[in-house]
């Protein structure tokens, strides 16, 4: 008896546990998909305003898989050293801001458009502010 009552507490927590992580799952995907990501490993020390990628903006432009397969960018908030010799050669923002796809890079303000000292992340929007404390405490 004891050892049922046991098991099915485990079970029970087993899927508790599972619907946290799908949620959190979507959760880390909302973030990106509607949050801008300020992307500040260079800006600041070379003197620029941090950049501002506004994530939804693209997304509603092209799909995943341009950016994050085709273009190599890594799903991480500050996580794929770019500088702007890469751009200028025609990687990641490069590939589209070159004056055909996108404007190009000459507008150096539509881009380092952020408060200078702001720390790389994904910028807060009201989902992440609200699905933070429901998910467990990791990231
Ligand atoms: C299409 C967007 C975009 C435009 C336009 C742009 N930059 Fe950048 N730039 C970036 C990104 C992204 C980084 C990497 C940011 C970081 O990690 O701090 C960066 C980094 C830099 C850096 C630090 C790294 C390095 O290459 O030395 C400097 C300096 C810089 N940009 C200057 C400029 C200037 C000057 C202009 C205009 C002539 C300009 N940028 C236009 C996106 C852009
Ligand atoms: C136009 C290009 C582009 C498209 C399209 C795009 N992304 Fe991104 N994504 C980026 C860039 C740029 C970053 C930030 C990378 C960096 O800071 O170096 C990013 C970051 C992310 C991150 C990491 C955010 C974090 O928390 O660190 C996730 C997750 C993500 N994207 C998911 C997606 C998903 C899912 C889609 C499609 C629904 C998508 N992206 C479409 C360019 C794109
Ligand atoms: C797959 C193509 C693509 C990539 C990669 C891309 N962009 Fe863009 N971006 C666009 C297009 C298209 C527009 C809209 C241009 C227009 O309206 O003329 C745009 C617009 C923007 C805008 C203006 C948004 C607004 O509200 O008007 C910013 C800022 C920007 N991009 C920053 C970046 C930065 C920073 C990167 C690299 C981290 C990047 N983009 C990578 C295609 C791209």
């Amino acid at each position: 008896m004891k050892s049922t009552r046991v098991s099915g507490g485990g079970l029970l927590a087993a899927i508790l546990l599972a619907v946290f992580a799908l949620l959190f799952a979507d959760v880390q995907d909302a973030q990106a998909e509607y949050g801008d990501v300020v992307i500040n490993n260079y800006s600041d020390k070379a003197g620029m305003r941090p950049v501002v990628f506004p994530h939804w903006f693209h997304r509603i432009r092209f799909r995943c898989k341009v950016c994050h397969a085709d273009l190599g960018f890594k799903f991480k908030a500050g996580g794929n050293e770019i500088n702007m010799v890469k751009i200028i050669d025609g990687q990641f923002c490069g590939a589209c801001h070159n004056g055909d796809i996108a404007w190009s890079v000459e507008n150096c303000n539509l881009c380092h458009s952020g408060k200078p000292n702001t720390p790389t992340q994904v910028h807060e929007s009201t989902i992440q502010k609200l699905a933070i404390p429901a998910g467990p405490a990791k990231k």
